[in-house]
């Protein structure tokens, strides 16, 4: 074993975090939980199996994009990166970048699952012993510091957000976390963000819906994890999956739907829930290329670069910070 992967730095939501999301969420008049909290353990493991159904185009499409580009990216950010990536998820994409960089310095991964995270940076610091790698587990979307290097100096820093992850955001969300990561990246850094793109509902939909129902099961997942760590009793049968292409607001919207008058149970809390009335779980918002460069001006970026597949399916954009 490499002695490169550094102690993870352990900023995992608590509980009562948890708690207070729900109960917030669920008491408002559209019911809403944070997507955040997907990202158990089991939820971890179920987005990855999402990432490689038929019907969900956008990884398989960002990896081969990044597979063609690494060089070009490589050459635009230069030698002796550090790579600060925001939801790092499996580390798949990431190797694409450090294979191609020329001697990269350090990578820090940040990820609200923390299993997940350690694992995929005990996988990467096998493949990449010298590489100086320091786990982070935090929901990014909260203040975190950077670690101090230990190995090799950086002599830039390069923040990776892909997945299409800031489509989960509002555009308000988005701009607050853009503008927030180019401070915590620093002067002279720059980013990479994978964004989708608008296309045709007939594909959108059941990118969101799959025939094998994985993405219904990583949707009923997260009451799962609310029965589990929160002592609540939904009844999973009860629920049903739905995933909504909203036109006015260029957004895929995941929701739960209950299926009868029912009452639940969080610890004390009580939630009545009406035949047909939803909890809204997730968004995905697609973009033009024009309104994601847009985005990323408002937010003090200068965009540099940006790359799409031939059928203009998803986009990858670097931008100076
Ligand atoms: N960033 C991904 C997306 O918006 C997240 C995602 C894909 C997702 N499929 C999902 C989140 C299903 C929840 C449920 O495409």
């Amino acid at each position: 074993m490499s002695n490169a992967l550094e102690r993870l730095q352990d900023l995992e939501p608590s509980t009562q975090e948890f708690r207070d999301a729900v109960l917030a969420g669920l008491g408002q008049r559209q019911r809403t939980l944070p997507c955040k909290f997907f990202y158990d353990a089991e939820g971890s493991r179920l987005f990855d199996q999402i990432c490689e159904l038929p019907e969900y185009y956008p990884t398989r499409t960002e990896l081969a994009l990044l597979a063609d580009r690494a060089g070009e990216i490589a050459d635009l950010i230069g030698p002796r990166a550090r790579l600060v990536e925001f939801g790092s998820g499996a580390g798949i994409k990431i190797r694409l970048l450090l294979k191609a960089l020329d001697r990269p310095a350090a990578y820090v991964p940040v990820d609200i699952s923390r299993e997940h995270l350690m694992m995929a940076a005990a996988d990467l610091a096998r493949d990449f012993p010298k590489l100086q790698i320091a786990p982070i587990c935090a929901d990014y979307t909260k203040p975190f510091a950077l670690p101090a290097s230990s190995g090799l100096q950086p002599q830039t820093t390069v923040g990776f957000f892909p997945g299409s992850t800031i489509g989960n955001f509002t555009a308000v969300e988005a701009r607050a976390f853009l503008t927030r990561a180019r401070r915590l990246l620093g002067p002279g850094s720059s980013m990479v963000v994978g964004v989708d793109l608008h296309k045709d509902e007939k594909i959108l939909v059941p990118a969101y819906d799959d025939a094998a129902g994985v993405t219904a099961a990583f949707n009923l997942n997260l009451l799962v994890r609310i029965n589990r760590e929160l002592g609540a009793d939904f009844a999973l049968d009860q629920f049903a999956h739905e995933a909504r292409w909203n036109d006015a607001l260029g957004r895929i919207e995941m929701h739960l739907v209950s299926r009868s008058d029912q009452m639940v149970h969080i610890g004390a809390s009580c939630f009545g829930f009406r035949a047909g009335e939803t909890i809204h779980t997730e968004n995905s918002h697609k973009y033009t290329l024009d309104q994601f460069r847009a985005m990323a001006v408002e937010t003090g970026y200068t965009p540099r670069a940006a790359w799409t597949d031939a059928a203009g399916l998803f986009s990858v954009h670097m931008l100076d910070a």
